[in-house]
């Protein structure tokens, strides 16, 4: 039976953290469904149609075959059963992520039984970008061209808050 994983996040916007979770995570399974949430808690910058383009483009530019990408809506869970996929992963930069996740990895599995969350460090050189940072430097003018795809630097150009 093919192993799919869903790898499921706000990715507003994708870095090239997201993008390492999601190469590694191609290696490990048959198939895996970037799962892009249309209504996360905090108003994203990036709209939903634009945060799947990000991440559709990078996964094509990458040549991942394995992988496509999808919004959701709702419980994580009742997606997962819809599309037959029993693993999540998710990125653990450092401690301070633990907390959040191990209470979201056990509550998912409270909800859907047969649900194992799989955690993957990306490397070294990502564990620091979160996508808040990215665009607190791009806001405020700074070059975010190490830590995002170009597809990102170019939509942060757009949306203005990054000049030239
Ligand atoms: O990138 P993020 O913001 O850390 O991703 C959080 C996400 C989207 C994975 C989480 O908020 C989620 O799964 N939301 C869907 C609603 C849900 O199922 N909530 C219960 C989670 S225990």
């Amino acid at each position: 039976m093919k192993k799919i994983a869903v790898y499921p996040g706000s990715f507003d916007p994708a870095t090239y953290g997201h993008l390492d979770i999601i190469t590694r995570s191609a290696k490990i399974f048959d198939k895996l469904l970037v799962a892009v949430i249309s209504n996360p808690n905090k108003k994203p910058l990036f709209s939903i149609s634009e945060r799947v383009k990000i991440l559709k483009d990078t996964v094509k530019d990458a040549a991942l075959k394995n992988v496509s990408v999808e919004a959701f809506d709702g419980l994580l869970v009742n997606f997962m059963k819809k599309k037959n996929a029993k693993i999540i992963i998710r990125g653990l930069r450092a401690v301070s992520d633990f907390e959040y996740e191990f209470q979201m990895a056990l509550t998912n599995r409270k909800l859907y039984t047969e649900i194992e969350t799989v955690f993957l460090t990306p490397a070294e050189k990502w564990t620091y970008i979160s996508s808040t940072l990215v665009k607190e430097i791009a806001s405020l003018k700074g070059n975010v061209q190490c830590f995002v795809p170009p597809v990102v630097e170019v939509m942060l150009k757009n949306k203005k808050i990054l000049t030239d």
